[in-house]
């Protein structure tokens, strides 16, 4: 099967080879994506091959990215498939979240549920098995926590040695500590996500090092799967709308083309509704989307959402196309808005961390705007794991959370831990008296 990556710029469509070292058209400029010769797929008979793959012990068949090799088909050989056994992440029943946010019924995927815990790793061992496809030793990346994460694992999997660039400051231990146990080379810089993007593509150039951020093309066809996985999981019956966190847009990017294709290819015969949540502090594609033509990066993002702490996002040309061709909308939410979602989603006894309770704070303002029915058929992404920040849950459920800018956030659904003597009965007292009685 033919790969090639193409030029996203409508007026440009330079092709260069799959195997180009290369991010942007040298051309334009513009974003670069994977285009295939697709003429040799049967919709109806990868439905039930990759069905039957589930059952399989062997290592490509068990990971949740390789079963679904045909929509993803730029490697050619698969012997250099860097793979934990990723993907595979379950749809679950968001409970008492729902009712919470004003709907019926609404599914989370929870890709918090991927090897390191995150839906990095989908699209990770993608561009880890590129670099090992075109004999590139290091990879780098900047990254808020997950990014880097992954980065790491998949490299120290693959045999690729992995060098991180994060902002000082700004990023959970959780996260950090996965890339130092992983063997990352870690450079913390004084500087923001933006500006450490920048400089880490002209590190890359000067040392030879392939970059894995996710203006890697490659990285975009491994977060398409979350939806192949998602459709598959549904047995194919198409939600009304798809929401999922904004940051640099790389997700939205990766679902909006994975529908595309699934549709023309005849997998699927309608597209749902994408709906990208920002936070309010870091909302440049909310901007965007109210009219504007081009993108105003936002020069000092502030949340304590650290995922989408970004504030020049690198995809919004495809995040544009994807959002307005699927009929979707972008939201933003407040620190509040986010905090309180994020401790509904733990209730549910689900649980993820800030960034991917931006999705439901945002269904939640949607439906009370009257801009989604309560009865849609609703697929929120959670996009990453409750323990990858713990500081900020701590903080929340004992009332000392405050927002960038030092404002106190309410700790509407606290839960403090209780210090007491080591006493049974004052205990069962205290239990029974205060603590058990509804
Ligand atoms: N949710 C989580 C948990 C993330 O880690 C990220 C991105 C996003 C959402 C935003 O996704 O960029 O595709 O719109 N984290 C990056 C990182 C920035 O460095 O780990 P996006």
């Amino acid at each position: 099967m033919s790969a090639e990556l193409i030029c996203f710029q409508s007026q440009c469509r330079a092709r260069y080879p799959v195997t180009d070292v290369i991010y942007n058209c040298s051309q334009c400029g513009g974003l670069l994506e994977a285009a295939y010769d697709f003429s040799a797929i049967d919709p109806e008979n990868l439905k039930q091959e990759w069905r039957r793959r589930r059952m399989s012990n062997a290592p490509l068949d068990q990971s949740g990215v390789w079963r679904y090799r045909e929509i993803i088909p730029f490697l050619g050989d698969m012997g250099s498939v860097a793979t934990l056994r990723e993907g595979n992440t379950p749809l679950l029943d968001a409970g008492a979240a729902a009712p919470w946010a004003g709907l019926k019924r609404l599914t989370f995927k929870h890709q918090g549920f991927n090897p390191t815990g995150s839906f990095k790793d989908n699209g990770m061992t993608c561009g880890a098995s590129q670099a090992r496809r075109l004999g590139l030793k290091r990879v780098a990346c900047v990254s808020t926590g997950n990014t880097s994460a992954s980065m790491a694992a998949y490299a120290a999997a693959g045999g690729l040695q992995p060098v991180i660039f994060i902002p000082h400051g700004n990023i959970s231990y959780g996260k950090l500590a996965q890339a130092l146990e992983y063997g990352a080379k870690t450079l913390q810089v004084e500087a923001n996500f933006d500006q450490i993007l920048k400089l880490v593509r002209v590190l890359a150039e000067k040392l030879g090092i392939y970059l894995l951020n996710s203006i890697n093309p490659f990285r975009i066809e491994g977060q398409k799967t979350i939806i192949v996985e998602m459709m598959d999981q549904r047995d194919w019956r198409v939600p009304d709308w798809i929401v999922v966190p904004g940051g640099n847009l790389g997700n939205v990017s990766a679902f909006g083309k994975a529908l595309r294709e699934l549709r023309s290819l005849g997998f699927i015969d309608k597209s749902p509704r994408l709906a990208v949540i920002q936070a309010e502090g870091a909302a440049p594609f909310y901007e965007l989307m109210q009219g504007a033509d081009e993108l105003q990066a936002v020069e000092h993002p502030e949340t304590l959402a650290t995922a989408i702490k970004i504030g020049d996002p690198v995809s919004w040309p495809k995040a544009k196309h994807e959002v307005e061709s699927s009929g979707g909308l972008v939201g933003k939410v407040t620190e509040q808005e986010i905090a309180d979602a994020k401790a509904q989603i733990g209730r549910s006894g689900i649980g993820c961390e800030p960034a991917s309770a931006a999705t439901l704070a945002g269904i939640r303002n949607l439906i009370a705007a009257g801009r989604m029915d309560p009865e849609a058929d609703v697929v929120a992404v959670l996009t990453g794991n409750l323990l990858k920040d713990p500081d900020y849950i701590y903080r929340y459920h004992t009332g000392q959370l405050e927002a960038p800018g030092g404002n106190q956030l309410h700790s509407r659904f606290g839960n403090q831990p209780i210090v007491v003597a080591n006493d049974a009965d004052r205990i069962a007292a205290l239990l029974e008296e205060r603590l058990l009685v509804e």
